[in-house]
């Protein structure tokens, strides 16, 4: 969903809205440099997988609600995709405990994060911001983008579709913010697609001068 190529996966790189997913805790294992950052990493391993456990029914039903909306071909069913998603976090779970020791989960939400100006050389962004448009107003967006853009050399953010299936009506507004702020945003063609459209991701960089 972010096009990573073998260079990209050897920078720097922090996560923000990970959650209980396995990119941290997999690229760790294959040598990689990235944090990630979450709410959720205030409690312990028994409280994430009791609460995953608790919305996962949740979940799968509201999936199988709106199953025309996905293409079923990197997961086969609903089923294979719940089963994909709780090994993750098992992964993630196993991970996380030591991972937490070294920095690599950080208890932060967006719009501010506890890093230094270009600390990083990519920030990656997945189905938190332009998904839950809804919930995230455009100022939190935009000074969200703005943040990862402080903290981070590349930003890149993906879906760009909200959770109807629409693109995000955020999505123009920020670009405009952006621009006027003189941060460099394009959307770049993803392989990835789950989502039914979702096939791109934003890139956004701070202008050097
Ligand atoms: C749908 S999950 C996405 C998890 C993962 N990025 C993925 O693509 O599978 C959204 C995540 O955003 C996190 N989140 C909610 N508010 C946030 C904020 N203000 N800053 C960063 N993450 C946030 C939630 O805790 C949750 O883990």
């Amino acid at each position: 969903m972010f096009s990573l190529s073998d260079g990209d996966l050897e920078k720097t790189i922090v996560g923000c809205g990970d959650g209980p997913a396995c990119f941290n805790a997999e690229l760790t294992a294959r040598v990689g440099n990235v944090v990630s950052i979450d709410p959720i990493y205030q409690f312990d391993v028994k409280a994430i997988r009791s609460r995953v456990n608790t919305v996962y029914p949740e979940i799968m039903d509201q999936l199988q609600k709106t199953k025309e909306k996905y293409i079923w071909e990197n997961f086969s069913s609903i089923e294979q995709l719940g089963s994909t998603r709780m090994q993750a976090m098992e992964s993630f779970l196993a991970d996380y405990p030591k991972g937490k020791l070294e920095g690599r989960y950080v208890n932060a939400m967006l719009p501010k994060l506890p890093f230094a100006n270009k600390q990083f050389d990519l920030a990656l962004c997945s189905h938190y911001l332009f998904l839950y448009s809804e919930q995230v107003s455009l100022d939190e967006h935009v000074s969200s983008i703005l943040e990862l853009c402080r903290v981070a050399e590349e930003v890149r953010v993906y879906p760009l579709l909200s959770l109807d299936g629409q693109e995000s009506e955020q999505l123009q507004p920020v670009m405009s913010v952006l621009s006027e702020k003189g941060i460099l945003v394009s959307f770049k063609e993803v392989a990835y697609q789950f989502q039914k459209g979702a096939v791109e991701m934003l890139v956004a960089k701070t202008q050097k001068i």
